[in-house]
């Protein structure tokens, strides 16, 4: 089945000494989305950047900001993101108090909802949301740290996911994207698109593959060579 790939390169990868280049240069190479994770030392042993960062990024590109909260709690943070310009923001479900207040206030200012699963939280938190949700997005690698190897057993988690949604969408729901973070790789994508991701975080394997011009055009061009074999 052919289905949309779009790929979303991590900031957490990024030099962040030079950010809105690194952005403009990943657009440039054909990125689809910009993936913001925001971690907080609490919920996640790492801390990262926040939404004056977003902000800051936020005029050097098109495509829309992805953030990727890896905060507990979730809420007192969702306004400031959607003020800073942010498209999609995501959580983990665990770290909230009311997983769908949480998801309501997203979709109230304005920005696209999705929830995060770790590769160990249960897909039981889909049971009862699933009309409120525009993306899923499966955790390869445990959250708080860039570069780290993938897990397998998020392959059948994904086949499990993509049967949940095409079943949603037969049945008149609407679209939820599927995307997977976590240890992508050029040598990976390709089994990952076959179970049934179609958006694609990559941090370690985009900006650790810049060119020698600056830009990353060439692993895009891998990384989008593997997805058409797939
Ligand atoms: C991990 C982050 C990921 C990470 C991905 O907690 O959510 O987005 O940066 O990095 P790579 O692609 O290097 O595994
Ligand atoms: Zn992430």
């Amino acid at each position: 089945m052919t289905r949309t790939h779009r790929i979303a390169p991590s900031i957490l990868s990024a030099d962040f000494a030079r950010l809105g280049e690194e952005v403009r240069a990943v657009e440039a190479a054909g990125a689809d989305l910009i993936h913001f994770d925001v971690m907080d030392n609490h919920y996640v042993p790492n801390l990262t950047v926040g939404p004056l960062v977003c902000q800051a990024v936020r005029p050097h590109v098109k495509i829309p900001i992805d953030v990727h909260l890896m905060v507990s709690p979730v809420d007192p943070v969702v306004d400031d993101f959607a003020r800073a310009g942010a498209d999609l923001i995501s959580f983990h479900p665990e770290a909230t108090q009311h997983v769908d207040r949480t998801l309501q206030l997203i979709r109230d200012r304005g920005c696209r909802a999705g929830l995060v699963f770790n590769p160990a939280t249960p897909l039981d938190w889909l049971d009862h949301v699933m009309d409120r949700l525009d993306m899923i997005l499966l955790m390869s690698v445990n959250p708080g740290f860039g570069g780290q190897q993938f897990i397998p057993s998020a392959l059948p988690k994904l086949r499990a996911v993509r049967e949940r949604i095409d079943a949603h969408v037969a049945a008149g729901g609407q679209p939820i994207w599927l995307e997977i973070d976590g240890g992508v790789k050029v040598d990976n994508i390709a089994d990952i698109a076959r179970a049934g991701a179609d958006t694609f975080v990559a941090g370690s394997a985009v900006f650790g593959a810049r060119d020698p011009d600056g830009g990353y055009r060439g692993i895009f061009e891998r990384l989008r060579a593997a997805l058409d074999a797939a």
